[in-house]
């Protein structure tokens, strides 16, 4: 019986994650790898099996059932963070899924993020005149972020002048920090929501968590803990993945100048350069564990029940049996279906709103500046050490009027 060899990948595995998926994709679309934090787990690294992985509902979600357990315990890795903080859609299987996604649906559907877009746009300007005047700034933190985080924590109801507090606690929950260290990141997340749970109760705002809290019209209510759990994806889910998106995108718009040209003359395009910043530069790297529930044929394996399987977004978009030149970032790509925003029943339910967020961040930045350039050699910017962003910690640019 042949075995099949394990990939060990380093930290350097962060940094530049293309060329690993370019090596292991000599070896097939699917990889049993081991991760820098011992964690095993098959992955996939082609467009079509992605695709399967996804919608096989033969492959559970269930972080916290049984499936969830037994792969934990193969993957020689901890991935639960103990509900109820967690407990949330992205780890459930239908029918528990179908009912919390449908809430969610509702609250981040497109009308909501139509009537949200001038807001959007105000954000936006404002958060450029708190900088003005400085010519060199870390676009992430003093534009993506507070863009992303500001829309989100307005939609929900929370105060924005706490958002750097509450980043810290989901920057903690998606890192590779030990066990303990995030969990004590998810009760001081969990403790700041019940407050507001109290203030809520008090007096209902225009928001929300005031919404969720109340009777729905079709009579489905969520509890306390599924509302927390509710609120905490939605914020996982979004404010350092749009902030990613965006720095991403002046990434791609300083490593390519004549993109800034071309987006400041035809601004229609910025939706088009956005989709393929997602191909090319996913947000994400991994998608989120999945669990086999029973044995399964992926692409020249036999993958035995139990086992973690992650999607690699990254490697995926990037897939050339699928994407012409797809080491090219091209804007005017003709096929552009990438899976950033994932595929089935678990496909992003803030894709609208993400994409809003990203085009006015980019529009406002291409219209108050005439030229974006990176303020240090690109060899110094370092990623996030997370399986699941593909976030520059910082993008130190210099700004001209
Ligand atoms: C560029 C920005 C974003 C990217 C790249 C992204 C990517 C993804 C992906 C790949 C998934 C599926 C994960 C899986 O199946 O394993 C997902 C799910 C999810 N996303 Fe996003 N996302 C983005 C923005 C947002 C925003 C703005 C929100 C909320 C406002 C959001 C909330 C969620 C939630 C709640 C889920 C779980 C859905 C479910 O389990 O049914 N995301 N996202």
């Amino acid at each position: 019986m042949s075995v099949d060899p394990v990939h060990r990948l380093s930290e350097d595995f962060f940094q530049d994650p293309h060329s690993v998926y370019r090596e292991l994709n000599e070896h097939g679309q699917v990889h049993q790898v081991e991760f820098p934090s011992g964690m095993r787990a098959w992955v996939v690294t082609g467009y079509d099996l992605a695709k399967r992985v996804f919608a096989d509902p033969a492959i559970s979600k269930e972080l916290y059932g049984s499936a969830g357990e037994i792969a934990q315990a193969n993957a020689n890795t901890v991935l639960r963070l103990d509900p109820p903080v967690n407990d949330h859609m992205l780890y459930r299987d239908p029918p528990h899924h179908t009912r919390l996604r449908k809430i969610a649906m509702k609250a981040l559907s497109s009308a909501v993020v139509r009537d949200f877009t001038p807001r959007i746009e105000e954000i936006a300007e404002s958060v450029l005149d708190e900088f003005a005047g400085q010519d060199s700034v870390d676009l992430l933190t003093t534009y993506a972020y507070p863009v992303s985080g500001s829309g989100i924590c307005e939609i929900i109801g929370i105060d924005a002048a706490d958002r750097t507090k509450f980043q810290g606690w989901l920057a903690t929950q998606i890192s590779t920090a030990d066990t303990d260290v995030k969990y004590a990141a998810a009760m001081e997340f969990e403790g700041y929501v019940h407050r507001l749970f109290d203030e809520r109760r008090e007096k209902a705002g225009n928001d929300l968590i005031s919404e969720l809290m109340s009777p729905s019209a079709d009579g489905d209510r969520l509890d306390q803990d599924e509302i927390l759990a509710m609120v905490n994806a939605i914020l996982l889910g979004s404010v350092g993945t749009v902030a990613g998106l965006i720095g991403n995108a002046v990434l791609m718009m300083t490593t390519q100048p004549h993109l800034q040209d071309e987006l400041r003359g035809d601004p229609e395009l910025i939706p088009a350069f956005l989709e393929e910043t997602l191909r090319y530069e996913s947000a994400g790297n991994l998608a989120s564990p999945r669990f086999t529930t029973q044995p399964l044929e992926l692409g020249a394996h036999t993958i035995g029940s139990g086992e973690v399987v992650l999607v690699a977004a990254a490697a995926v978009n990037r897939d050339a049996q699928h994407f012409d030149r797809p080491d090219v970032m091209d804007v005017r790509r003709a096929e552009n279906r990438h899976l950033a925003f994932g595929y089935g029943i678990h496909r992003c339910p803030g894709a609208a709103l993400a994409r809003t967020e990203a085009r006015i961040a980019i529009a406002a930045l291409l219209r108050r500046y005439s030229d974006i350039s990176l303020a240090v050699d690109i060899e110094e910017l370092r990623w996030q050490e997370s399986l699941i962003a593909r976030t520059l910690l910082s993008l130190p640019v210099r700004l001209e009027k």
